[in-house]
């Protein structure tokens, strides 16, 4: 694992957007997204960067089970908002919230990321070391399923929400066989928050307990941290 430490979510976002660019330049044209608070600042760099994504793909990683694409809290929404409205696509694909079969549209986001092979794949880490929402215990080998997220997830967003009812209580999500398939991988944490989660995934044993833990197994991965999220780590 490459690591980076920077003095904040700012620089950070600065150094993953370049990141970005860089793909690009060599030719990436599928991208894996990650929402929530962390790649914020990623965002607003790639927007006032000269990146030009009108030819490549993006493959988001997850959205809550029951929302429309409308919904405000949707990470459909939450896209729009924060990159594609300024940034478009060619094509820009998430799990459908509000599909009906939930069996048949974990299926067709499957079919989807086996037909775009992310080339560079942004993440976020849960403060349990959720990776997507691939929960502790989840299975080093799934695909895209359906989640339903533990207290501590919901409590963490429900920062996002009026009230911690409204959290939905599942989500849609690409699984971690499917993410440990991408060429590139950039995991950002920011916050003492995240520390703990942090220090297990780079200097703890590899285990399902720990979902972040197995990108010590990928070959490709820059970790970008802030100082205080880096503050427990030993080496
Ligand atoms: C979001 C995602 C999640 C978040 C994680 C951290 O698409 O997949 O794994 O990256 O929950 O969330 P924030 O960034 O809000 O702390």
């Amino acid at each position: 694992m490459n690591i980076i430490v920077v003095k904040d979510s700012i620089a950070g976002g600065k150094k993953a957007s370049e990141l970005f660019c860089d793909a690009c330049a060599s030719g990436a044209k599928v991208f894996g997204l990650a929402t929530g608070s962390t790649p914020v600042t990623t965002y607003q760099y790639l927007v006032k960067s000269k990146i030009d994504f009108s030819n490549c793909i993006s493959v988001n990683l997850d959205e809550y089970v029951g929302l429309k694409p409308t919904d405000e809290q949707s990470y459909r929404y939450y896209m729009e908002k924060n990159l594609f409205e300024f940034k478009p696509f060619k094509k820009s694909y998430l799990p459908e919230g509000s599909a009906v079969d939930p069996e048949e549209e974990v299926k067709r986001y499957d079919q989807v990321i086996t037909a775009n092979p992310i080339d560079l794949q942004l993440l976020g880490i849960g403060r349990n070391g959720h990776i997507g929402f691939n929960e502790p215990g989840s299975s080093f080998d799934l695909t895209t399923h359906k989640v339903a997220l533990t207290p501590s997830t919901i409590e963490a967003n429900a920062r996002f929400f009026e009230n911690e009812k409204d959290v939905p209580k599942y989500a849609y999500s690409m699984g971690i066989g499917s993410i440990m398939k991408s060429k590139s991988i950039i995991l950002e944490a920011f916050g003492e928050n995240k520390a703990v989660a942090v220090a297990k995934m780079i200097e703890g044993p590899v285990t399902e307990e720990c979902p972040a833990s197995v990108l010590q197994r990928h070959a490709n991965v820059t970790v970008i941290v802030d100082e205080a999220a880096a503050a427990k780590l030993k080496k």
